[in-house]
């Protein structure tokens, strides 16, 4: 029978001596309980998509989440089961899902022509509101995220004539090769902390990740000791200002302002990967929120509002690499008529200021009121809120970088994901590396259903003496 989030029963905690993995395979067959059209297209799928999936990292335990629908903060799925979507793919959804604003730009772009390799008016309007959040005069347009990082680090060479990047461990920029390096490693492969593996991801040759040089985030020294060994080598610097795929890492003060004078001091660059973060923890992103301006910004995901999309920005003296033809920026569908229709209306009528002081509101009071229940139950939390992103995550100290990050409890992040989704809440399904991604079409009844969750979570975590999963490794990401 297909549920909607309010008729889900809430389960008591679990019988003396039960398992982590028992509760996780407890959790599982529930969910596939609900699912079996799901199973059925999932089964089916895997004749013509290799994994049943469009994307690898659609593929979760114990099966993927088949969407049918979304409107505003909630989706449906083909069996009809109605859930608050706190996943918003992977943080582009922050505008909510069929939001009136987004509909009425797409629909009259769409009956206008929607590609034309050619230049619209809405690139001019996109590009200027964003420099005004990012202070970067100059902007382009790509169709992903990882279009954005490799325009990056593509200009950060073609200024510098330099070969050599420098990328933060365990952070990812994207599939192409430049950025494929040092990724999604569990503990036992990562090397001596100052000098890290630089294992290429496959079909990656060993050769372009030995154009990269590997440094923990939140270290300065560690940046310092790279420039040192190779004067005169580096192009730049490309990193999210906060790591968002390790859970979510706030930089240490005077980060950000120490890589960038470090890197200008050698005559290199610095990117701020602002993919997940830009335009979702503030109105001007990381850049603003940290108050460090950098040689170049990469957005994508939330700036179309959910039609793919990708930009690059860049002070005058990186974006005349362009103008002047050092660098040819490209691609037929870059600033795509639909997706500028859409990013216009994203920019300029939903995501106001006061959309991030609403989200702020609703956020805290999801962190506040969970880290609450947490300590009722005596289990350790620690966590964060900024905007439209926010965790709450079971371990004991917050995490400053990769190596830290991994040592969190893979298998109590699975269960968590399993009881929300249960409850009605549709997390990210990579709980232990995923943040949660409000909407400005959330409301206040969303977030008591995700506390509610978040009482039983406590209870079933704080009632499992014997943590050992055989299911998820120890220091493993997923
Ligand atoms: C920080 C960051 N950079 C780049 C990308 C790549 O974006 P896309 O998947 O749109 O290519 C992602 C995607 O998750 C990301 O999180």
């Amino acid at each position: 029978m297909a549920t909607t989030p309010t008729d889900l029963p809430t389960a008591a905690p679990a019988a003396p001596g039960t398992t982590i993995d028992q509760l996780i395979e407890a959790e599982e067959a529930a969910m596939l309980e609900r699912m079996p059209v799901a199973r059925e297209m999932f089964e089916r799928a895997h004749e013509v998509m290799p994994g049943g999936v469009t994307s690898s990292w659609a593929s979760t335990r114990p099966i993927p989440l088949w969407v049918e629908r979304g409107h505003g903060g909630h989706v449906w799925d083909v069996d009809g089961n109605e859930y608050v979507d706190l996943h918003a793919g992977y943080g582009v959804n922050v505008v909510g899902h069929a939001h009136p604003a987004i509909v009425e730009a797409v629909q009259r772009r769409v009956t206008m022509g929607t590609h034309f390799a050619q230049p619209t008016p809405d690139s001019i309007a996109v590009a200027s509101m964003l420099g005004e959040r990012f202070g970067l005069p100059q902007w382009r347009f790509t169709n992903s995220g990882t279009e954005a990082t490799m325009d990056a680090i593509h200009l950060m060479r073609a200024i510098t004539g330099r070969d050599l990047i420098i990328k933060v461990e365990g952070s990812y920029h994207g599939h192409h090769d430049l950025v494929n390096v040092s990724l999604w490693r569990s503990s036992g492969d990562l090397g001596p902390v100052d000098d890290p593996v630089r294992e290429p991801g496959s079909g990656i040759p060993k050769a372009i990740a030995d154009l990269v040089r590997i440094v923990p985030f939140n270290d300065l020294a560690a940046v310092e000791r790279v420039f040192a060994a190779h004067p005169g080598r580096i192009a730049g610097m490309i990193l999210e200002p906060m790591m968002m795929n390790a859970g979510i890492i706030p930089p240490h003060p005077g980060y950000l302002a120490g890589l960038k004078e470090i890197c200008h001091h050698h005559g290199a660059l610095l990117t701020f990967d602002e993919v997940k973060t830009g335009l979702v923890v503030a109105w001007g992103g990381a850049t603003e929120l940290f108050g460090v301006r950098p040689d170049i910004v990469c957005l994508a995901k939330a700036l179309g509002g959910g039609i793919p999309c990708g930009a690059v920005g860049g002070t005058s003296e990186v974006m005349s690499a362009i103008s002047d033809g050092r660098y040819d920026q490209v691609g037929t569908f870059n600033g795509n008529p639909l997706t500028m229709a859409s990013a216009r209306a994203v920019l300029g009528e939903i995501l106001t200021p006061e959309s991030y002081v609403e989200a702020e509101r609703l956020g805290r009071s999801m962190f506040d009121r969970s880290m609450a229940i947490l300590g009722e139950f005596g289990v350790p939390a620690y966590g964060c809120v900024y905007a439209f992103k926010g965790s709450v995550v079971f371990h004991d100290r917050p995490a400053t970088n990769y190596r830290e990050f991994l040592q969190i409890d893979t298998a109590v992040s699975h269960l968590r994901y399993l009881v929300q989704h249960n409850g009605g809440v549709f997390m990210a399904p990579w709980a232990k590396t995923e943040s949660w991604t409000l909407s400005t079409m959330h409301t206040d009844a969303d977030v008591d259903l995700f506390v509610r969750n978040m009482r039983r979570s406590a209870e079933l975590v704080a009632s499992i003496t014997d943590r050992h999963s055989e299911l998820f490794e120890v220091g493993s990401v997923t």
